[in-house]
């Protein structure tokens, strides 16, 4: 199989470096895209030192709407054609709704929701028609379940389920393939090490390892999976979602909102 390139935004930590060396390992060329001033060289100088594949690496705010064009510029200019788009950069968050400013939700909406959609709708433009292309949307089950202090971030999510679950649609018969990822807690940082390691029962059995996260996600990706979702205790969740009737939801939901209240 000839090399393939994949660009994988929010590369530097977490679950985005996590894909970057699952795809290194599988021998794609990589396009990694963070923030200036994060590991994003490191990461790229490792890769290189012990993968023989090709890195590019681009420091760039990717909620600055003038900047991220110029990931399609790049390669154009450095006559790189990518098959694989992986829309992970997110900013997450766990508070009360009138505890963050309006900066803060700005942000959020810009790198949760605009970023992907508009650099969906720029990799389809440079896309090789005749090649099978991959995207995956990195949503979560946050946006599946109404979570008290996940408000603007579930809502970002449940925005991303819906543009991914549509554009499946507009795209069926074309060689794009594109999948939803929803897992649900992944320990990517030590404060959610910490927060993760105090939960018991099914809440602890749903958190997962970056690692894992990601070989599943792109097994399913290249497998045309249309909605990835890692882990047996999260995939319980999922249908056990789907079965229950919205008032026994709802109730669970406000005990849960009490727990929350007392600590
Ligand atoms: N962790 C979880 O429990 C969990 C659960 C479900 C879904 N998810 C989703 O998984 C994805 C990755 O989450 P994570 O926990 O791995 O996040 P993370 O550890 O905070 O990593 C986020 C990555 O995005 C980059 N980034 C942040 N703001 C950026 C910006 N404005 N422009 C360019 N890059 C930016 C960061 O770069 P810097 O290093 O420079 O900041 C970093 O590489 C997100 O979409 C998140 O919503 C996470």
């Amino acid at each position: 199989m000839p090399q393939l390139t994949a660009i994988i935004t929010g590369a530097s930590e977490g679950l985005g470096k996590s894909f970057a060396i699952e795809l290194a390992q599988r021998n794609f060329n990589l396009v990694l895209v963070a923030l200036p001033g994060s590991s994003l060289p490191q990461l790229a100088s490792y890769i290189r030192k012990n993968f023989n594949i090709r890195v590019d690496e681009l420091e760039m705010d990717l909620t600055d709407a003038d900047a991220y064009p110029g990931i399609f510029n790049y390669l154009h200019l450095t006559g790189i054609t990518a098959h694989m788009l992986i829309n992970n950069a997110g900013l997450g968050n766990w508070a009360w709704f009138e505890d963050k400013n309006i900066l803060f939700y700005k942000k959020q909406i810009e790198l949760n929701v605009i970023t992907p959609v508009l650099l969906t709708r720029l990799f389809l433009e440079q896309c090789d028609k005749a090649e099978t292309s991959y995207i995956l949307n990195v949503g979560s089950l946050g946006g599946l379940f109404v979570v008290p202090k996940k408000q603007v971030y579930g809502a970002t999510k449940s925005f991303i389920r819906y543009f991914t679950k549509c554009l499946q649609l507009e795209l069926s018969g074309s060689k794009v393939r594109i999948s939803l990822l929803s897992p649900g807690g992944i320990n990517t940082k030590p404060e959610l090490l910490v927060m993760n390691n105090k939960l018991k029962g099914i809440g602890k059995a749903t958190i997962m390892e970056a690692e894992d996260v990601a070989r599943i996600a792109i097994d399913g990706l290249l497998k045309g999976k249309k909605e990835i979702i890692p882990g047996l205790a999260n995939r319980f969740l999922v249908l056990l979602n789907s079965m229950l009737p919205g008032v026994v939801k709802e109730s669970i939901i406000r005990n849960r909102l009490k727990l929350i209240l007392k600590s």
